[in-house]
């Protein structure tokens, strides 16, 4: 039997137990955590009994998916399943959470300054040559893309050795299609305009390269080398479902991806309209500004723990904001359509009122959010260029995303104008 041991603060929360021969393992709170802790996610109430599958979700969902996973695996050389890659590097994740076998201590951490010429190299190599990083730093973040977490100390760059915490994300270009980390910062700079909080990001070049550099909103420096960790869980975590369900199914009539995420704020969020304004908001501005990979892994939830250990939940901040219309070969279809609408060039006013219907708010809220964003998106879109390249130099392919952002904005306002004219 393999167990790993899960903690908070360095208190234990519960342990995962694998049988030989089991691929999912079971999943216990500890008493003591039963009595005086809180529930890791809205889907795993604190009861004595095995969590199942929906715990194991929950910690496979903490997991990097896709490429950056199978390079990980390949170079640690263990067995390519979840509970072997949770105990090699789920030493610092997304949340508060760490994982650990019975040979490692949780508070084992420590940081080691990233020489010159080997941040040079995670450059050029566009992040590639991090994966033995990760394997030797029990370092673990979701999604495809290469990125290391960091530990910064004014500009300087530190890796976060055995588990230690992380204060920043750097995401590294990525081959397959271009200018992401530009794309990406020019966006939140978009969607700060638009009202929207997302976590800082700022824009990079160095020698043969670029990245993009992103405060992690789940971390907060208590002194210098003290990082505290706050727990977090995205929409994947909290409504129980694995890594691979982030999208919703598109041909499942019942699946209501986004209703589900409003009924979930309505239900916990300690300022459910401020949060459920809040997503409506996202939507709305990820189906008018092209980013149609806004998926359940793409939006979480932000835990506040106070000292007794009860808990006030909030969305956290929005993040990976990418117009993926203005890149070739990335599908359009939105991860979470509007309505039943997941062309993001063929939205009409129905899919918008359907939208407001899932919601459970009124077709006016909508209806008003999209025509008050489709009417500013484009100016501010080419206020923010201006402001990226007052501080990052020029970057002609930020035309792209103005294009994109004029052509979907100029749509969604014919789209209302037909119907309310007639
Ligand atoms: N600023 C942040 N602070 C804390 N956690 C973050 C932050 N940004 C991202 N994360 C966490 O890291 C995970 C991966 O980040 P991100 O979504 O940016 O990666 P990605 O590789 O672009 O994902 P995808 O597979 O969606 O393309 C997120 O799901 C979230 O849990
Ligand atoms: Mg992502």
């Amino acid at each position: 039997m393999r167990q790993l041991k899960v903690y908070y603060e360095g208190d234990l929360v519960g342990t995962l137990l694998q049988q030989v021969g089991q691929y999912i393992p079971k999943f216990y709170y500890d008493s003591t955590w039963i009595e005086h802790g809180f529930p890791l996610s809205l889907s795993l109430p604190l009861i004595p009994e095995d969590l199942g599958e929906k715990a194991f979700n929950f910690f496979t969902n903490l997991l990097p998916e896709g490429d950056a996973r199978t390079r990980i695996v390949g170079k640690l050389k263990i067995p390519n399943d979840d509970f072997s890659l949770l105990g090699a590097i789920g030493g610092e994740c997304a949340g508060a959470l760490v994982l650990c076998t019975d040979y490692m201590d949780p508070a084992d951490g420590w940081y080691e300054q990233i020489s010159e010429s080997t941040f040079d190299q995670m450059v050029e190599t566009n992040g590639l040559s991090i994966t033995s990083i990760h394997s030797k730093n029990r370092l673990s973040l979701a999604g495809a893309q290469d990125k290391l977490p960091i530990y910064m100390d004014g500009d300087q760059y530190y890796l976060p050795q055995n588990g230690a915490a992380s204060t920043h994300i750097i995401k590294f270009n990525v081959l397959a299609y271009k200018n992401v980390p530009a794309y990406e910062t020019l966006m939140a700079m978009i969607a700060s305009e638009a009202g929207i909080t997302v976590a800082p990001i700022s824009y990079h070049t160095h020698t043969n390269g670029a990245f993009a550099l992103i405060e992690r909103y789940d971390r907060e420096l208590v002194s210098n080398y003290d990082v505290r960790r706050l727990h977090q869980e995205d929409f994947c975590q909290a409504t129980g479902r694995s890594s691979g369900q982030k999208y919703p199914v598109k041909d499942d009539q019942t699946d209501n991806a986004l209703g589900e995420i409003i009924a979930i704020l309505r239900e916990y969020s300690s300022n459910p309209l401020q949060d459920m304004m809040k997503v409506i908001r996202w939507q709305i501005f990820n189906v008018l500004s092209g980013n149609s990979d806004a998926h359940l892994k793409n939006i979480s939830l932000l835990y506040a723990v106070d000292a007794n250990k009860r808990v006030t939940v909030n969305l956290a901040p929005f993040y990976d904001l990418v117009c993926t219309h203005a890149i070739e070969r990335i599908s359009k279809e939105l991860a979470i359509p509007v309505g039943k609408q997941d062309n993001p060039d063929n939205v009409h006013y129905s899919d918008w009122v359907a939208m407001a219907d899932d919601c459970g708010v009124t077709q006016k809220i909508v209806i008003n959010e999209v025509m008050r964003l489709a009417n500013y998106l484009p100016q501010w879109t080419v206020e923010s260029i201006e402001n990226f390249e007052e501080k990052y130099g020029a970057y002609p392919a930020l035309q792209r995303i103005e294009r994109s952002i004029n052509i979907l904005c100029r749509r969604a306002i014919d789209a209302i104008e037909l119907q309310t004219k007639r």
